[in-house]
C-alpha cells in the first residue's frame, strides 16, 4: 500500500500539466484549415495581402524621393590577402535596410516584425546592389540559403545575406614588407542612379563591425573606415559606398626567413678577410657560395611576389647584401691579382739580378736612353780604325779581349732589352710595374733597389693591407647601412589612414 501511494499522488500532477499544455497546443494547431495563425492574427493573410496590386518591378516611392538604402556589414573572417593576385577575400554579413510603404501592415499585438523565409524575396522589390571591385563571390547555401528578410509593420525591410567576396585590392609594395595596405569593398546600385537609390552607412562610423576572430597569418587588421561618394558615369550619377580596411603586415616572417639569413650570409663572406691570402680554394669558394646563396634568396623572395617594376624595400636590403657579398669576392680577386703582380715583379727582379751577378755591369753599358752612344761605341769597337799604337808599341790587340768585349756588348743589349720591356708602354698598360720603380729613379741603379721594400707594394699597398682594411671597412659599412635602412623604412611606412576606426578601440 505504501509503495503505491507515490504513484497515486503523481497522477493528478501529470493531468494538471497536460491541461496546462493543451490550450497552447490547441492554439498552435488551431490554424489548421489554411494559413498560419499567430494568436488570432492570420500571418498568411498578411503576406497574401502584399501580393495584391504589388508590382515588384517598380521601386518604392516611384517618381518620388530616392529610396534610401542603409548598409551595415559584419566581417566574420578575412581569409586571404594576396600580393600576387592583388586581391583579398572576406566573409561577411551584408545587411541592407530600406522602406517599402507598400509592405506596411496594421500593427497587431505581438506581430510587429514578420520574419519570413528568404524565398519571399522573389515577391518584392529589392535594391540591385553589386560590389564594384568584386572578382568572385559566393553565396552560402548550407543548409539553406544564408539569407533572411524581416518586414516591419511600418514597411521597413531588413535583408541580410552571408557572402564571401574576393575583391581586387591594388597594392603599393614600395615598402614591402614594412607596408600597410588599404583594401576596399565598393557597394553600388547597378541600374538605379542617385535619383532612385541612395546608399548610406546606416550606423555611421560603427556600420562595419569586425569579429575578434578575424586573423590573418601575415597581416594584422589595424582598422577600417567608411566612405560614401558619388560616381559620375556616362549613364548618370551613382551613389557608392566604400568600406576600407587597413592591414599592417607582420614582418616577423620576413625577419626570420630573409633579413636575418641574408645578414648572416654577408657576415660569413667577411670570414674570407681572415683567411690566408694563399688559401685560394677556401676564399674563392666562400665568396662564390655566399654570392650564390644571396642570388637564391633574392629569387625565392621575389618568386612569391608580383613582377612589379619598382624597387621594394626588401630589394634594397637584399641588393645591398648582394653587393656586399660580391664586393668581398672582388676583394679577394684584387688581393690575388696584386699578389700575382708582386710575384712577377720579384721574379723579374731576380732575373735581372742574376744576369748582373753573372757579370758585373760593364762600364760602357750605358743606360737605355744612351742607346745611340752605345751602338756607336759598338760600331766603333768593331769597324773603327785601330787605336794609336803608342801605348802597346804597335802590337795588335789580343783576340780573346776583342771577343770578350763583343760578349759584354751582347750582355748590355740583353740588359737593355729587359729594361726596354720594362719601359714598354704596352707592358705598362697591362700592369707591368718594374718600370714604375725605374721611372721613379731617372738613373736607376738596380743594386740599390730593395725588393722587400719596393716590390712588396702595389699602388702603395700590400695585399695584406687590403685584407686588414676590409676587416674594418666592410662591417662598418654594413652596420651603417642597417641603421639607416631600419630607421628610414620603419619611419616612412608608419602611416595610419585618416579617420580610421581602429579595431582595438572597438573592443
Ligand atoms: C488565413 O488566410 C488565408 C489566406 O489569406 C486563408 O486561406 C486561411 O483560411 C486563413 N486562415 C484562417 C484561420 O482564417
Ligand atoms: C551628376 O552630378 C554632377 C555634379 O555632381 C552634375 O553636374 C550632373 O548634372 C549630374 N548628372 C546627372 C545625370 O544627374
Amino acid at each position: 500500500m505504501s509503495a503505491l501511494r507515490p504513484r497515486a499522488r503523481r497522477a493528478p500532477l501529470l493531468l494538471a500539466l497536460a491541461a496546462a499544455l493543451l490550450p497552447h497546443a490547441d492554439r498552435v494547431a488551431g490554424g489548421g484549415g489554411g494559413g498560419s495563425m499567430f494568436g488570432d492574427v492570420n500571418i498568411s493573410s498578411i503576406l497574401d495581402s502584399f501580393s495584391i496590386s504589388y508590382d515588384k518591378r517598380v521601386r518604392p516611392n516611384y517618381g518620388g524621393p530616392p529610396v534610401e538604402v542603409g548598409v551595415t556589414m559584419y566581417v566574420l573572417s578575412i581569409s586571404s590577402v594576396s600580393e600576387v593576385l592583388m586581391d583579398f577575400t572576406l566573409d561577411f554579413y551584408f545587411r541592407q535596410f530600406w522602406t517599402d510603404p507598400r509592405l506596411a501592415y496594421k500593427k497587431r499585438a505581438g506581430v510587429e516584425t514578420l520574419s519570413v523565409g528568404s524565398e519571399f524575396i522573389r515577391n518584392i522589390w529589392v535594391p540591385d546592389t553589386f560590389f564594384v571591385n568584386e572578382k568572385q563571390s559566393y553565396f552560402h547555401t548550407a543548409t539553406t540559403s544564408n539569407e533572411f528578410i524581416r518586414i516591419h509593420h511600418s514597411g521597413s525591410i531588413t535583408r541580410s545575406i552571408r557572402l564571401t567576396i574576393t575583391a581586387s585590392c591594388p597594392m603599393n609594395l614600395q615598402y614591402f614588407p614594412m607596408d600597410r595596405q588599404l583594401c576596399h569593398i565598393e557597394i553600388e546600385s547597378f541600374g538605379y542612379t542617385m535619383t532612385d537609390i541612395l546608399y548610406v552607412w546606416k550606423d555611421g562610423a560603427s556600420s562595419v563591425g569586425m569579429s575578434s576572430e578575424v586573423q590573418l597569418p601575415q597581416f594584422r587588421v589595424l582598422g577600417h573606415r567608411q566612405r560614401a561618394t558619388v560616381i559620375t558615369l556616362s549613364t548618370g550619377n551613382y551613389s557608392r559606398l566604400a568600406c576600407e580596411i587597413q592591414f599592417v603586415r607582420s614582418m616577423g616572417y620576413y625577419l626570420i626567413q630573409i633579413y636575418i639569413p641574408s645578414g648572416l650570409i654577408v657576415i660569413i663572406s667577411w670570414v674570407s678577410f681572415w683567411l690566408n691570402r694563399n688559401a685560394t680554394p677556401a676564399r674563392v669558394q666562400l665568396g662564390v657560395t655566399t654570392v650564390l646563396t644571396m642570388t637564391t634568396l633574392m629569387s625565392s623572395t621575389n618568386a612569391a611576389l608580383p613582377k612589379i617594376s619598382y624597387v621594394k624595400s626588401i630589394d634594397v636590403y637584399l641588393g645591398t647584401c648582394f653587393v656586399m657579398v660580391f664586393t668581398s669576392l672582388l676583394e679577394y680577386a684584387t688581393v690575388g691579382y696584386m699578389s700575382k703582380r708582386i710575384q712577377m715583379r720579384k721574379q723579374r727582379f731576380v732575373a735581372i739580378q742574376k744576369i748582373m751577378s753573372e757579370k758585373k755591369m760593364p762600364a760602357e753599358c750605358a743606360p737605355p736612353w744612351d742607346a745611340h752612344s752605345l751602338s756607336k761605341a759598338g760600331s766603333l769597337s768593331r769597324g773603327a780604325p785601330p787605336p794609336p799604337r803608342h801605348s802597346l808599341g804597335g802590337a795588335p790587340p789580343p783576340p780573346p779581349r776583342h771577343h770578350g768585349s763583343l760578349h759584354s756588348v751582347d750582355r748590355c743589349r740583353h740588359l737593355q732589352e729587359v729594361r726596354y720591356k720594362a719601359r714598354d708602354p704596352k707592358a705598362h698598360s697591362k700592369g707591368a710595374t718594374l718600370e714604375s720603380s725605374l721611372e721613379d729613379n731617372p738613373a736607376p741603379s738596380l743594386h740599390t733597389l730593395h725588393p722587400t721594400k719596393d716590390y712588396g707594394k702595389f699602388l702603395g699597398m700590400t695585399p695584406s693591407d687590403i685584407d686588414k682594411y676590409s676587416r674594418i671597412v666592410f662591417p662598418v659599412c654594413f652596420v651603417c647601412f642597417n641603421l639607416m635602412y631600419w630607421i628610414v623604412y620603419l619611419h616612412v611606412s608608419d602611416v595610419v589612414a585618416d579617420d580610421l576606426v581602429l579595431l582595438e578601440e572597438n573592443k
